[in-house]
């Protein structure tokens, strides 16, 4: 059974740091127009205020602020390296694991010919349902199933939404990586195995460990999400080599924010934050 608790604050934050992005940001490679109607008006404030540049005077709305400009700088180009992977790996599944206020299913046109499953708690899927409203998915089918990634099993999850392990599935892993322990990410790296077809496409973004990088853990704790797992690149080789992946590409998100002009002020947190993209035997 998923476990009740709120609905989760660090999805906001980044739902917030695409908001900021969008149409400033990497413009041409990065674009959320979904990101800014999922906020409530409280939460939009925040992120004018960042798009505008308007740094506040008040040490509380500063702190919020600079958390806002931070989460942009670093979620834009997760989700440009994570778009492109999803288009360069088309499958007709798309699985996002602890989906938050992901919104590719409303603003992928892409989408339109593949079945969609988003998982997360269910606090986080109900909040989600309500910013939503009645706004159509893009995808050819959209399923919200509720499952704790660390109490609930994954597998069962999946065949109640009616996911075919035996069709290729693209898995989106983003940003959830840190918020479980590393028991829960080595058993949900088996049942993403377990339903995973030949040639299927998992993407997933994970933090290294870094004793500079505290911000974003310092930020996750406040919120009452702490990070329990970062990973290097050889150890997170090996889990997805174990559970029967090969990976094709991992790389930095300074490398991505390099390359697509993205700021990299915040490089420390950037260096650290990885994405890797692996394929099912
Ligand atoms: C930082 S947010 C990322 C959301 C989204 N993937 C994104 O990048 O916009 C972390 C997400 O992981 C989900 N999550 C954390 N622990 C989880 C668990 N044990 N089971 C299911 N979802 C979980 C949270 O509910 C939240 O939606």
């Amino acid at each position: 059974m998923p476990t009740e608790r709120a609905a989760s604050r660090t999805a906001v934050l980044v739902c917030q740091g695409r908001a900021v992005g969008d149409g400033r940001l990497a413009v041409g490679s990065f674009s959320d127009p979904v990101a800014m109607e999922l906020l409530r008006e409280d939460e939009r404030a925040v992120v004018a205020a960042v798009r505008a540049a308007a740094v506040p005077a008040a040490w509380r709305e500063r702190i919020a602020y600079e958390s806002v400009a931070a989460c942009a700088a670093v979620v834009v180009p997760r989700t440009v390296a994570i778009d492109a992977a999803i288009r360069a790996h088309a499958h007709p599944q798309l699985v996002i694991l602890g989906a938050g206020l992901d919104a590719r299913a409303w603003r992928m046109a892409e989408l339109a010919d593949v079945d969609v499953t988003e998982i997360d708690h269910p606090a986080s899927q109900r909040d989600k349902q309500g910013r939503l409203g009645a706004r159509p998915s893009l995808a050819r089918t959209h399923r919200f199933q509720s499952a704790d990634l660390a109490v609930s099993s994954l597998g069962d999850a999946l065949e109640s939404a009616g996911h075919d392990a035996d069709s290729p599935t693209t898995w989106i892993w983003e940003g959830v990586v840190p918020y479980l322990r590393r028991a829960d990410v080595e058993r949900t790296l088996v049942a993403v195995a377990e339903r995973s077809a030949r040639g299927s496409t998992l993407i997933v973004s994970y933090q290294t460990r870094s004793l500079r990088a505290r911000a974003g853990r310092l930020l996750a704790r406040h919120v009452g999400e702490p990070w329990h797992t970062l990973l290097s690149p050889g150890a997170m080789a090996h889990l997805l080599t174990d559970a029967g992946f090969g990976v094709q590409t991992d790389e930095d998100l300074l490398t991505v924010a390099e390359r697509i002009g993205t700021p990299t002020a915040h490089a420390t947190s950037l260096r650290n934050g990885r994405i890797a993209v692996a394929a099912r035997h």
